[in-house]
């Protein structure tokens, strides 16, 4: 009935029974941690696609679309990413609204990939009932090691035993019994095999089959350094990223056939390993269908806006400082409730996926002693040299956001006063954060007066109502993103409360009319912390090294301003042979959701518009990117489509994988010590 592997689905297929069978599918696995992937997916295919749900989910997602800035360029980008992006979403949705389903899930997963083929991490539909309600592992994650005579295999990470030890300790028996009998019910006896196929095919077919679907990267790269397994610095502690192989939003997959490399009569051996599905960390409990639904599948207070000035000013601070609904999916760590009220503008990825809880194994860990200053998702470190000084940022950002400024500038100062001389920034998996965190390092010229990125907001016909009702006194206490008073025009002067502030500007774009606001300035300067006058470190002492997995214009304006600007090599590592790889995966600008828009449409008394989207009836979240960033080489396009070829692919070995320090310690070695701009280890 089902492809082996979800990675493997390129178009959508059946996956429910359609009717409901007796007993209850969801009963049967109420209360229980660990299921079968085919007694999850029964359960969640158990529910009938009523019509009110299908036409009120397409209708949000259509109407809020007129407030993604790139909906037309993502029809076909430009090169280089023309191979990369060319979706017609509003195509999508209207054939989607011409499909009949036998399921709520087959409907959700079809507009879920169709979503994810823009490619656009911050443009995505989640459903709280289905993204992650289980997650479906495997024990095997995977990594792309090189030999030194530059052949490249697929490998089972060698700390594929130790992270299922820790992680999954109440199943890794469940597993063992399930291990060819040459392992002797042994996972770490399989740990670091080279693996010559996946379900008989060439790896290289898995790792295409989910480049294709796995979305929110622009570049093909990068979405095949997604199926392997990596690392990141989280606010705890460093943790794992089990890969797309190993780990799947969706209970669509059964099992997989690998054969591995192994000593023996063969020398390889081949056999079927299972996928598990665990319920998720923040799955709401429940008995039976019912109380799945009732739980986990319908509107919360959070789901949809609410109109701030029909709210009691006693309320407005909690109702602003909760996470919003879109938290759950954003690749970054929750922040404290001050700095959800103050809206400081983020750029985040979202994934379906919450933000990684695996933690990485101490053996793995960096082991040398980090700054005082370190905070939450920043960490600092001088290696044994004692001249090449770290910053690990898992995230732009933190907590507390005006500590996590504060830390950033004294770890860097910490950095030079121990004796650095030179700079490796590690923001591998990095999924955005803060605007103004991310312009805040090593202030230099290029940052005066705009350290980032200049923006358009989309000018649909419904954005200017807003502005212009919003200027027409509706948002007298300067709570609304429309609200002109906090953006600055392009000559970085602060734009005056009137009614035609957006100022738009007509464009033809992929043959399709569309209009964006007047170009807006940069809004971090003056910042709230006290910056160096010059940069800490030189540009050509400094490299930034990550997977590839980042960005959000907050970390590409950093690694742009820096790369483009000031010599900064850009350091990706793992990636295939020969494959150009890209230091930045989808640029965005600001990011915002579903709800946030609607905050604004209901609070200045537009949610009777035709144009408005109503409020979900279920447990969605629909990200967008709202405001578009310029380019830095062409100013008058979206940065977005804009090269961010990277300087080197940096080759990874069983020694080094997925272990940071051995990682930075040779970049160091083959990048930092050879000061040149030269492409020292470009395959
Ligand atoms: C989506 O909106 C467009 C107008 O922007 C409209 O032509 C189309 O019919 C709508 N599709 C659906 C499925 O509502
Ligand atoms: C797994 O680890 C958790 C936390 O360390 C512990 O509470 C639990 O008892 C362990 N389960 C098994 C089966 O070892
Ligand atoms: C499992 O395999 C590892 C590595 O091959 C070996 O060191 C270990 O002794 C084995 N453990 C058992 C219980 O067989
Ligand atoms: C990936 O998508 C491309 C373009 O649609 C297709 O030609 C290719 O066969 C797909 N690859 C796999 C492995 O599914
Ligand atoms: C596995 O081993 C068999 C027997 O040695 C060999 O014929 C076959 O080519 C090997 N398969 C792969 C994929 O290397
Ligand atoms: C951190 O602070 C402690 C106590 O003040 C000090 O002993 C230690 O050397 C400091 N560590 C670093 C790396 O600066
Ligand atoms: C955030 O950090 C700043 C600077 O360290 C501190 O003054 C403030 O009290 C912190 N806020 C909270 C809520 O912890
Ligand atoms: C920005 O605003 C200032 C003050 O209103 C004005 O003088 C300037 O011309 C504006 N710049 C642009 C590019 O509109």
């Amino acid at each position: 009935m089902l492809g082996r592997s979800f990675w493997a689905l390129s178009a959508i297929i059946p996956i429910s029974l359609g009717i409901n069978p007796l007993p209850d599918p969801c009963a049967l696995i109420a209360g229980k941690r660990w299921v079968l992937p085919s007694e999850a997916r029964r359960c969640l295919g158990s529910f009938p696609l009523s019509p009110e749900v299908k036409s009120n989910v397409l209708e949000v997602v259509n109407k809020t679309l007129a407030f993604h800035t790139s909906v037309n360029y993502q029809v076909q980008a430009p090169a280089p990413y023309d191979d990369d992006v060319h979706e017609d979403l509003i195509g999508d949705l209207n054939r989607i609204a011409a499909t009949s389903y036998n399921s709520e899930l087959d409907f959700h997963i079809d507009i879920y990939l169709s979503f994810k083929r823009v490619n656009d991490g911050h443009c995505g539909v989640y459903s709280r009932c289905y993204d992650s309600l289980y997650v479906t592992y495997i024990p095997t994650p995977l990594v792309l090691l090189t030999k030194e005579d530059g052949t490249q295999s697929v490998y089972i990470a060698p700390e594929a035993y130790e992270i299922a030890k820790e992680e999954f300790n109440d199943s890794l028996p469940w597993w063992e019994k399930r291990l060819p009998e040459a392992s002797q019910g042994n996972l770490s006896s399989l740990a670091g095999r080279k693996v010559l196929l996946v379900n008989g095919e060439d790896p290289f077919v898995a790792v295409e089959a989910n480049a294709n679907i796995t979305g929110g990267y622009q570049s093909r790269a990068t979405r095949q350094n997604s199926f392997f397994s990596s690392y990141h610095r989280g606010a705890e502690g460093w943790e794992y990223y089990m890969g797309n192989f190993a780990s799947l939003a969706h209970p669509l997959v059964d099992e997989v056939e690998l054969t591995i490399e192994y000593p023996g009569e063969t020398g390889n051996i081949t056999f079927s390993l299972p996928y598990r599905s665990r319920f998720g960390s923040n799955s709401k409990d429940f008995t039976d269908s019912q109380s799945l639904r009732q739980n986990n599948c319908l509107a919360t207070p959070k789901t949809n806006g609410v109109d701030l000035y029909d709210t009691p000013s006693s309320e407005i601070f909690a109702v602003l400082a909760e996470p919003p609904a879109l938290a759950h999916f954003q690749q970054q760590p929750t922040l404290a409730p001050q700095d959800y009220r103050e809206r400081h503008p983020v750029n985040v990825l979202l994934d379906s996926s919450p933000f990684s809880d695996i933690s990485l194994p101490e053996t793995l860990s960096p082991d040398i002693e980090s700054l005082n200053s370190s905070y939450s998702v920043a960490e600092f470190f001088i290696l044994d040299d004692g001249i090449t000084g770290v910053l690990a940022l898992g995230s732009f950002s933190a907590k507390n956001y005006t500590h996590f400024g504060r830390a950033l500038l004294d770890g860097l100062k910490g950095l030079q006063e121990k004796g650095a001389e030179r700079l490796i920034v590690d923001v591998t998996n990095n999924g955005g954060g803060y605007i103004c965190i991310a312009h805040l390092i090593g202030p230099r010229a290029t940052t005066e007066p705009q350290a980032g990125l200049d923006t358009t907001l989309r000018a649909g016909p419904l954005a200017q109502l807003i502005a212009k009702r919003v200027a027409e006194g509706h948002d007298p206490d300067n709570l609304l993103y429309y609200n002109p008073t906090q953006w600055n025009n392009a000559t970085h002067q602060p734009i005056p409360m009137d009614d035609a502030w957006m100022r738009p500007q007509k464009l033809v774009i992929n043959g399709r009319e569309d209009a964006f606001s007047q170009r807006l300035g940069q809004e971090c300067l003056p910042f709230n912390w006290e910056a160096p006058k010059h940069g800490l470190f030189d540009p050509q002492k400094t490299v930034i090294v990550s997977n590839g997995r980042l960005c959000v214009i907050v970390l590409s304006t950093r690694q742009i301003t820096m790369s483009k600007e000031e010599g900064v090599r850009t350091v990706v590592v793992g990636g295939k042979r020969n494959v150009e790889q890209h230091y930045c995966g989808t640029v965005g600008g600001q990011s915002t959701g579903f709800s946030t828009i609607d905050t604004e449409i209901k609070s200045t008394k537009l949610k009777n518009h035709p144009l408005a989207p109503p409020d979900f009836l279920t447990n969605h979240v629909q990200g967008i990117t709202w405001r578009l960033g310029y380019g830095i080489d062409n100013p008058n396009e979206p940065e977005e489509w804009q090269d961010h070829t990277a300087d080197i692919n940096f080759p990874l070995s069983k020694e080094i994988v997925n272990n940071p320090v051995a990682i930075w310690e040779a970049v160091t070695a083959a990048v930092l010590a050879h000061a040149q701009p030269a492409l020292v280890v470009q395959f």
